[in-house]
């Protein structure tokens, strides 16, 4: 007989409680507190999951395991903890990603094995074991550890992973829904380079809708499988006989395990077949992208673990309401993470954006109060983005501030120092604070550029059109300097900027920044113009340059913006609004 046994989980910090909670005691988020079921099932049946594994000629090893200790009889999942020992004890230096893998099957095999012998005490497992199980491995080796990569087709989105996939890896896709996660997944499937399968696990449409949408983007590549599939256990095998060398599983959230006795999407269920994909990726050595909802809070539905037991999670970031979609990675184990790749959403499909300052400025008002252009660092490279504000009378005793794009906290913050420096009469004005776009700027970079906004909007005053601002603004207004100026500068510059309002503090970083610049420009102009040795080349040579001479290619390469360098709030909006 299976016997049940029920308890609460917080699914954003895992804490367990007998009883139904509204609010999580150890980590105090709301609603977070689900039902958890756990069986303890008759030690009979051996599934059809298993008896596939057989047939794939992968009965041993975790995968074999996993499913014989979740399902299969007693004795056999009594053998399959001391295959664990032995052979999977070469994990004795394993991420904690694995040891939640691990619990993915202890988790199943916990109820299962109640009742049946008691575990081998660990004494019994010989030295000699423990030794051949725990290989030390140099940290210098050539081939072994060194992460291989190949290219997903798609520049925007190789950037955010860091440089295209790495096998063996485990990524996660979060976004709203309809912002473009199937879109571009199966866009990066018909673009990756390799020769091996790929397969595309459907759990939320039907073969005939990913079809049809295939046709649409143009992607007619014969190596791509659909597996219409939501058993992690029938899927298992067919990803071990298949060995495709990308697998993306749209969603995590429709994927289930029939060990565990909870609903797919439930809290359970998503970690645990999450181990299941994370085991599959590293042992067969292929990169398994998973698809997640995102919940209301704006975090991945799940718990927060899953996050961490992935390599790389990337978020879809912006309302969807534009055409822009720009993809942030918030973890990144082979790259920077806040990288962003900035696609726009066409008729045929997610297209990568090359130039997206250019993007995120174009259209935008010109001569009118209450808007800035700042320069942001997103990852490593700049990015100019729009800052609009808008002030006005509040109708109520507690005035609204509403910020988009932007931590409210600390906008809340740069209306105290400017009520402070300018005594405007801010604490009886709603404000309202967006970044144009849909980009979430973290940067404290951004001050400035928001004061600017709000006094350009409070005095009814525009800023020049061809002025950007930025720097990091102090509680008694100064202004300080923020990381990699001269490349916020460059990036002005590059986009027809002349004007930058910039911090004092800054001033040696840019001027070094722009020398450095000169030089390198110079240096490649000279290899570039190096002369040329026969006598028809020397004609051709001498044309050329007489043609490039005044073009505007062969103007300076880094040509000179003002720079107004301030120190202090007040005197950078005096120079921003005169
Ligand atoms: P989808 O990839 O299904 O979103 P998700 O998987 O994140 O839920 O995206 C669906 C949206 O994208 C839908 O609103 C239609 C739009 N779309 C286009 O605009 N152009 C296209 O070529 C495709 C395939 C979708
Ligand atoms: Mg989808």
């Amino acid at each position: 007989m299976a016997r049940k046994t029920k308890e609460y989980r917080c699914s954003s910090c895992g804490y367990r409680s007998p009883v139904k909670l509204g609010r999580c005691p150890h980590c105090r988020a709301w609603n977070t507190l689900e039902e958890y079921v756990e069986v303890e099932t008759a030690p009979s049946t051996v599934s059809k999951a298993s008896q596939g594994l057989a047939a794939a000629g992968i009965e041993h090893g975790w995968l074999g395991n996993l499913l014989r200790k979740g399902v299969g009889p007693a004795s056999e999942r009594d053998t399959a903890n001391d295959d664990n020992s032995t052979n999977f004890v070469d994990s004795a230096a394993d991420t904690a990603a694995d040891d939640i893998a691990h619990k993915t099957s202890d988790n199943i095999a916990r109820t299962a094995t109640a009742g049946a012998a008691p575990r081998k005490q660990s004494s019994a497992v010989s030295p000699e074991t423990v030794l051949r199980g725990a290989d030390i491995l140099p940290l210098t080796a050539e081939d072994e550890g060194r992460e291989q990569r190949f290219s997903s087709g798609n520049g925007e989105f190789d950037r955010v992973l860091g440089g295209g996939f790495v096998k063996g890896s485990l990524v996660l896709v979060g976004g709203d829904p309809g912002i473009g996660k199937s879109t571009l997944l199966l866009q990066i499937l018909g673009s990756a380079r390799t020769d091996l399968p790929l397969l595309y696990i459907c759990g939320e449409e039907s073969p005939a809708q990913v079809r049809l949408r295939a046709d649409r983007l143009g992607i007619n590549r014969a190596s791509i499988s659909l597996l219409p599939e939501t058993e992690f256990e029938r899927i298992a095998p067919i990803i071990a006989r298949l060995q495709p060398s990308v697998v993306v599983v749209d969603s995590i959230q429709t994927a289930y395990s029939a060990a565990i006795d909870s609903v797919p999407g439930s809290v359970s269920q998503v970690r645990d077949v999450a181990a299941g994909f994370l085991r599959l990726a590293k042992e067969l050595d292929i990169t398994v992208v998973l698809v997640g909802h995102v919940t209301k809070e704006g975090s991945l539905a799940g718990p927060r673990v899953l996050e961490h037991m992935v390599d790389t999670v990337l978020y879809f970031e912006g309302d969807g309401n534009t055409s822009l979609r720009v993809i942030r990675a918030r973890k990144n184990r082979f790259g920077a993470t806040d990288e962003i790749g900035m696609f726009e959403m066409t008729d045929r499909g997610l297209l990568p954006v090359v130039n997206p300052s250019a993007a995120l400025l174009e259209g935008r008002p010109l001569s009118v109060p209450g808007t800035v252009i700042t320069s942001c660092i997103e990852g490593t490279r700049p990015v100019l983005v729009e800052i609009q504000a808008l002030l006005s009378d509040s109708q109520f005793n507690v005035p609204q501030r509403m910020a988009q794009g932007l931590d409210r906290n600390r906008v809340v913050m740069l209306l105290a120092v400017m009520e402070k420096s300018l005594r405007a009469g801010l604490a009886q004005m709603d404000a309202f604070i967006n970044v144009v776009g849909g980009l979430t700027l973290r940067e404290p970079s951004t001050d400035l550029a928001v004061c600017a906004a709000i006094a350009s909007s409070l005095r009814g005053r525009p800023l020049r059109e061809n002025m950007i601002v930025f720097g990091e603004v102090g509680l008694t207004g100064e202004v300080r300097a923020v990381s990699r100026a001269a490349a916020r500068v460059a990036e002005a510059v590059r986009l027809g900027f002349t004007t930058c309002v910039v911090p004092s503090q800054c001033r040696k970083a840019i001027l070094d920044g722009k020398r450095s610049a000169r030089a390198t420009a110079a240096r490649t102009a000279v290899a570039k113009t190096a002369a040329p040795q026969t006598a028809v080349a020397k004609a051709t040579f001498a044309k050329t340059t007489a043609d490039k001479a005044g073009s505007p290619a062969n103007a300076d390469p880094y040509p000179d913006a003002d720079l107004i360098f301030v120190d202090n709030i007040n005197e950078a909006l005096d120079v921003c609004l005169t």
